[in-house]
């Protein structure tokens, strides 16, 4: 899947020398990106740095070394309109105690006007979605996947240039997973997508397959895809006495 960026919505990032420690961990090291392409994957095993790489283009991670560039420029601190995090846990994320709130927030910090202008456009968004009786509802009596959907409708609603989605596929049922992928397959937005479901991103023209800080292999999605399957499959025994691919070398 080929997607082109309209050019006044064009994000191009340049990771120069990336040095992150999170807590004690050294996440990256030296890590050299550019990220220009309109849908990239992020796949690889737990702990390789998906969410890390995620949170410092998301603004929420500060660099030790090295330069995060945004279209030429240093990007220092989080430019929320124009970047959008979606969190794995929607819990991470939701401030609010019903869904009207939640996107009220979204329409305002994005369009600005007064919160009766912003309601005013959110029911319009549910409507035009067929959620009207969304609106109302508290947060506590929607399931894991819905909240995760009422995230991923913030981020709709507040439209920024680049969405980065956090395993956004692992809370949501056959149905909420298919309707993501559409609606990313018809997004103008450049999006970067962490998954272990490889299937939503192999037809992406870039995927990344991150290990322990490192890009393992950066490619079509097709080939990526392919290559980090047939490696677990050749490292994973089941049954054999633990996890083979936990702490294995690669040559
Ligand atoms: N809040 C944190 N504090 C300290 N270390 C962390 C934190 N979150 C993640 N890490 C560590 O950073 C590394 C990368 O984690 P992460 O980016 O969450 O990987 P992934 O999303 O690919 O599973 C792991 O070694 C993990 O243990
Ligand atoms: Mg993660």
């Amino acid at each position: 899947m080929t997607v082109n960026l309209p050019d006044n919505a064009a994000a191009r990032w340049q990771l120069q020398g990336i040095a992150l420690r999170r807590g004690q961990t050294q996440v990256f090291s030296d890590l050299h990106l550019g990220l220009h392409e309109a849908r990239i994957g992020l796949i690889g095993h737990n702990g390789a740095g998906k969410t890390s790489l995620l949170r410092l283009l998301a603004g929420l991670e500060q660099p030790q070394q090295g330069q995060l560039l945004w279209q030429g420029q240093v990007h220092a601190s989080a430019p929320s309109r124009r970047v959008g995090l979606m969190f794995q846990n929607p819990d991470d994320q939701i401030i609010f105690p019903t869904v009207q709130e939640e996107l009220q927030l979204s329409w305002q910090s994005a369009h600005g006007g007064s919160r009766k202008q912003a309601l005013a456009g959110v029911l319009e968004f549910l409507q035009q979605r067929g959620l009207a009786h969304w609106a109302q509802r508290a947060m506590g009596s929607l399931s894991q996947g819905q909240r995760q959907w009422v995230c991923w409708l913030a981020m709709q609603v507040a439209q920024p240039q680049v969405l980065l989605l956090d395993e956004p596929y692992a809370s949501l049922d056959l149905p909420g997973q298919l309707r993501l992928a559409a609606e990313i397959a018809a997004s103008t937005q450049q999006i970067i997508v962490s998954t272990h479901v490889l299937d939503y991103v192999c037809d992406f023209e870039r995927v990344l397959w991150l290990e322990q800080g490192c890009v393992r292999m950066d490619g079509p999605g097709a080939q990526v895809c392919a290559a980090y399957e047939a490696w677990v499959h050749s490292q994973v025994r089941p049954g054999g006495g633990g996890w083979a691919h936990e702490g294995a070398q690669h040559g």
